[in-house]
């Protein structure tokens, strides 16, 4: 059953993101139904393993019954295989598979499948469309919305990349119901954020524990609030630098796990840094801080700097990240509900201060 459609306009037409409920045995006809179908029977669904054996029947079956002859393609399961290496043997099995110029590939995954396949789809025959079909939370909210597609290169994450928009997003809410739980907790941290930046009413539904019942109910304000910003900022050039909240701290401290830590955990922890330097600047109040810390602690995500990361290391780790122009670091500060201010004028006492105000 759809529960929402949203329609992301693009600098070269439009695309839908469908919210629901077994919209997986749907996604045949629902593909069929876009205005621009025109495609060729032959067509690709990119998954791994683990979802695949717990999804791809109800894909397949549904893109059989809509005339599709799908051919499977399954890869590796994690960040790990998101390389050249694997794209390569994507791009053997969609030349296996006889696609041709008119047909689709739908990305069966998480975040690290969407991205992968997207960029194969960008790339193979010089272009062809693809559906992303997200599994987890953070893909549904984040990573299958906005058409930044990519592989990572030994020296950095997704250092190779294009932009792609897809054909359609199609975000079966049931898939959350087979995702371990820390996967979802992940997610949260980017639903949590985009309240902060774009959407006050989604803050204090999460706030009133409407995140523990209806995933119906939040999702969509989550997902407007990315497709409201990369409407605006299509390619990157300003405005989306906005969904970086929390990651100029996040990724130091990923980085200093050895990427251990999960990346929701990294940007929860990095909110709750960037919320006490926005306080220790007057640029918001003590008790936006506190709201932050409670609503990120009752979900479950970590707002206390592990202690075995010194204070010395996170700021190294810190002025490595990319998020930098010319020589400073550039931090994201929440201002209220809604409202964030770009800074690049930050002090190293400054982020001592908030980094020693942090640990337990
Ligand atoms: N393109 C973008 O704009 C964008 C934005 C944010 C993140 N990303 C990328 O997204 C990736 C992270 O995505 P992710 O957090 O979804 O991780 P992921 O794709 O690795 O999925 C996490 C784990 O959950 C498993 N899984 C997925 N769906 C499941 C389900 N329904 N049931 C059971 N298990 C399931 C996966 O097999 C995997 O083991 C990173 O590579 C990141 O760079 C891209």
């Amino acid at each position: 059953m759809i529960r929402d459609q949203i329609i992301v306009q693009t600098p070269d037409g439009a695309y839908p993101i469908f919210v629901g409920t077994s919209l997986l045995t749907q996604v045949g006809k629902l593909v069929s139904n876009l205005e621009s179908a025109n495609f060729s029977k032959r067509c690709a669904i990119v998954t791994n393993r683990r979802v695949g054996a717990l999804h791809a029947a109800r894909v397949i079956n549904s893109l059989c019954g809509n005339n599709f002859e799908p051919y499977t393609i399954e890869i590796p399961d994690g960040e790990k295989f998101k390389t050249l290496d694997t794209l390569r043997a994507i791009y053997d099995q969609l030349i296996e598979a006889q696609l041709d110029r008119q047909s689709v590939i739908f990305a069966l995954g998480g975040g690290v499948i969407g991205d992968m396949t997207g960029f194969a789809a960008a790339t193979f025959l010089r272009g062809v469309e693809f559906v992303q079909l997200p599994t987890t939370l953070l893909a549904m909210v984040d990573a299958s919305i906005g058409g930044k597609v990519a592989v990572d290169h030994p020296r950095g994450k997704n250092l190779i990349g294009a932009f792609k928009q897809p054909l359609a997003v199609i975000s079966d809410t049931d898939m959350l119901a087979t995702l371990p739980e820390a996967e979802f907790r992940s997610g949260m941290a980017e639903v949590v954020k985009h309240g902060i930046i774009g959407d006050a009413e989604l803050f204090w539904k999460l706030e009133v524990g409407s995140w523990k019942l209806e995933v119906g109910d939040w999702l969509p304000r989550a997902i407007r609030v990315k497709v409201e910003i990369v409407e605006r900022d299509p390619l990157e050039k300003g405005e989306r630098a906005k969904l970086n909240l929390g990651h100029t701290f996040g990724h130091a401290f990923e980085k200093l796990s050895n990427y251990e830590m999960r990346h929701g955990d990294g940007v929860s922890l990095g909110m709750v840094c960037a919320a006490r330097l926005a306080a220790q600047r007057k640029i918001c109040d003590e008790s936006f801080v506190v709201r932050i810390e409670n609503l990120l602690r009752a979900i479950g995500l970590p707002t206390r700097i592990p202690n075995d990361m010194t204070t010395d290391a996170i700021i190294d780790a810190m002025t490595t990240d990319k998020k930098r122009v010319e020589d400073h670091i550039v931090f994201l500060l929440p201002q209220a509900l809604g409202a964030v201010e770009i800074v690049d004028n930050v002090t190293r006492e400054e982020i001592v201060a908030v980094i020693q105000a942090t640990r337990d």
